[in-house]
């Protein structure tokens, strides 16, 4: 019987469609995810791993796991493996594209709308006896409605939060690897470049994945190109911004403030200046956590599963595995 490992326990049904597969499933039961060795030792046991973004198949760890067929990351961000290493030893590496970005759009918005009209810091304000009286300059900050809107990425979730935005009757921006004319039209967004967005946005959204390429995308040079009113709102990877370089900008008032579901390290540790900032909202990875959706993303992964150990090609490949193991 091939054997599943998956590294937390999941919402959905995930599970039980591996077992009703003819899998056995080995789920690690901690809160906190499986300590490097465990991770180890229960992957190069396996057939396949349901894998989570806390979960890290390096090259080391995938170089030694002989029997794993595939690693289906409960992600549509894939950075925590290394998908070329994979391939090399016949390994599928998948995600969880599009089932997601609804969701994560849904709470990028609600990060910029908290962020701008400050939802938590006058929530916190008011639950320590604040509220004297309705104040006239009291938590003022700027509107959202046909505000400027930057879009850095636009892919699924960067379109979803677009459709959003024509609601609230904002002018959108955009960058992205390639152009997109036809999104251009459908969508009303005005192509530049990451300086222009920078320079011309109310408000900076990011959506794009981690990479080479984009480590570090908006550094000092990138905040320092801001204007003093705008909000940077981060829902893709932490690594996408140069956190100190962040806090640096903030403190001198580059940038008004910053919504932040992604942090580098995660967790961030409680000492960091991020937050000391009173004009920082920071929130603990959850842009995807609606209930419908973490349980579909699961059940997306195990499908991916089903599919490579019934001697398939995945739904969702991030690789491309000649040998697949028939
Ligand atoms: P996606 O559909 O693949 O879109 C990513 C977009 O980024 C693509 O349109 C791509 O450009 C663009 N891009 C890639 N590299 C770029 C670069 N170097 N410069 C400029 N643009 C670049 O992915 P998605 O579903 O929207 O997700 C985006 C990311 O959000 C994920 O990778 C993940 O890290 C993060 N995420 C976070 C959460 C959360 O809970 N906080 C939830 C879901 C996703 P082109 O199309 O132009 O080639
Ligand atoms: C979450 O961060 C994801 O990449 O799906």
């Amino acid at each position: 019987m091939p054997h599943v490992f998956v590294t937390r326990r999941l919402p959905g049904r995930a599970v039980e469609q591996l077992r009703k597969a003819g899998h056995t499933v080995d789920v690690w039961e901690g809160e906190l995810p499986p300590p490097p060795a465990e991770l180890r030792a229960r992957s190069l046991a396996a057939d396949a791993v349901l894998a989570l973004l806390t979960d890290r198949f390096d090259a080391d760890l995938l170089e030694q796991a002989s029997r794993l067929r595939i690693v289906a990351n409960m992600a549509v961000g894939f950075d925590n493996i290394d998908p070329r290493v994979a391939a090399d030893r016949g390994i599928w590496v998948t995600n969880t594209p599009g089932v997601l970005a609804e969701t994560t759009a849904d709470f990028a918005f609600a990060l910029l709308l908290a962020a701008a009209r400050n939802v938590v810091s006058s929530d916190r304000d008011t639950r320590a006896g604040g509220w004297k009286t309705w104040s006239p300059t009291a938590f003022l900050g700027p509107d959202v409605h046909r505000a400027t809107l930057g879009i850095v990425g636009m892919g699924g979730i960067g379109q979803a939060v677009a459709r959003r935005a024509r609601g609230f009757e904002m002018r959108l921006l955009y960058t992205s690897r390639t152009r997109k004319p036809a999104l251009e039209r459908s969508l009303d967004i005005e192509w530049c470049t990451l300086e222009s967005l920078l320079a011309g946005a109310d408000f900076v959204s990011l959506h794009v994945p981690l990479s080479a390429e984009t480590h570090h995308l908006i550094g000092a040079r990138e905040l320092a190109l801001m204007q003093p009113s705008a909000i940077l709102v981060n829902t893709a990877r932490g690594q996408v911004v140069d956190q100190e370089a962040l806090v640096d900008a903030l403190r001198r008032g580059q940038l008004a403030g910053a919504a932040l579901d992604v942090t580098d390290p995660e967790p961030l540790p409680l000492d960091h200046p991020l937050f000391s900032l009173p004009n920082v909202v920071i929130t603990p990875h959850i842009a995807s956590g609606s209930l419908a959706t973490r349980a579909r993303m699961a059940e997306m992964a195990a499908a991916n599963i089903i599919a490579v150990l019934a001697g398939q090609k995945p739904p969702n490949p991030v690789n491309l595995v000649n040998n697949m193991h028939m």
